[in-house]
């Protein structure tokens, strides 16, 4: 994928199947890194406890698991739901989903190598959409995703996402996201991550579409769902600096001290995740929304 340039991020119109490719050469890291990251670390504490509190709503039932990857949320499902769906672009990181849940000794996950703007399902099939790891950013037209994980959830079922937050503690380390937030009104901006592979010398760029959450509670909205919780991520963890989030050197985090200190923030997100006034300044957020039962 191209190095875009710093200040003018686009999508680019192959932007899906360069996700895919980058991702896919992710595959043999992705775990290395998701269990080294501190704020991964700490994002995926939320995520699970959030599943967690939300399982009478997917328990023995159909859920779709959108921008799967190597199947976090998949491996969570899998052992108590009736039927999982995985879907995601990116055929390598779904190879090792597959050995995830087959380690688990699950058989009732399907796996679907496709892209969230064009669902094959039928409507109404599906109890639970859960679309976490920021996957809504990476798409370049959320609005059809969104509109496609309604469409495919029965009256009564859950959809939930994670997205990427435009107003966030660490804009005060990004002076150009900063500068690009303050010109886009009333939505979200894009937001470059950088992510250099453990295993290669090379680097990509990915940009990631944030969001208010009042426009993605109108993006929910618009497509017949109805939110019914917030919760922020990432509020005190983001004061530190994000080179000091993610920069490794020989497979491992280089700042041990920043590590201790990040966790320790998490800790402290977690108490404050429900608090109205500081998810709204989150790197992340989730909502979760109900499609409202017609009879
Ligand atoms: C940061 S990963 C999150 C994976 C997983 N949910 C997790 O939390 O670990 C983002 C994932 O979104 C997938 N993705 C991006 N755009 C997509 C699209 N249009 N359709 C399906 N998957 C997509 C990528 O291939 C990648 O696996």
């Amino acid at each position: 994928m191209d190095t875009v340039q710093q200040g003018q991020p686009e999508f680019g119109e192959r932007y899906g199947e360069a996700v895919g490719s980058a991702y896919d050469r992710m595959a043999e890291e992705y775990d290395v890194f998701d269990a080294e990251t501190p704020f991964l670390i700490n994002d995926s504490r939320v995520t699970r406890a959030t599943l967690e509190a939300l399982r009478p709503r997917w328990e023995g039932k159909v859920v779709l698991d959108v921008g799967a990857g190597t199947g976090l949320q998949t491996a969570q499902f899998a052992p108590r739901a009736r039927r999982v769906l995985a879907l995601d672009l990116a055929a390598d990181l779904l190879r090792k989903a597959r050995e995830k849940v087959t380690g688990l000794g699950c058989r009732n996950v399907t796996f679907l190598h496709g892209d969230a703007t064009f669902l094959p399902l039928p409507d109404g099939s599906v109890d639970f959409v859960c679309c976490y790891g920021d996957v809504i950013g990476l798409i370049p037209d959320y609005a059809t995703a969104i509109a496609e994980m309604a469409r495919v959830c029965r009256p009564g079922g859950t959809v939930t996402i994670e997205y990427d937050n435009k107003w966030h503690v660490g804009l005060l380390w990004r002076p150009d996201e900063l500068a690009r937030a303050l010109r886009a009104r009333g939505m979200g901006d894009k937001r470059i991550w950088t992510y250099t592979y453990l295993t290669r010398a090379e680097r990509v760029d990915f940009i990631y579409k944030t969001y208010t959450g009042r426009e993605m509670t109108r993006l929910l909205t618009g497509a017949g769902l109805r939110v019914v919780r917030r919760l922020g991520l990432h509020m005190a963890s983001s004061i530190v600096p994000e080179p000091y989030q993610t920069v490794y050197k020989d497979g491992q985090p280089l700042y041990d001290t920043f590590k201790r200190i990040i966790l320790a923030l998490g800790r402290l997100d977690a108490l404050l995740q429900a608090s109205p006034g500081m998810s709204r300044v989150g790197y992340a957020a989730i909502l979760v929304a109900e499609k409202p039962d017609s009879r």
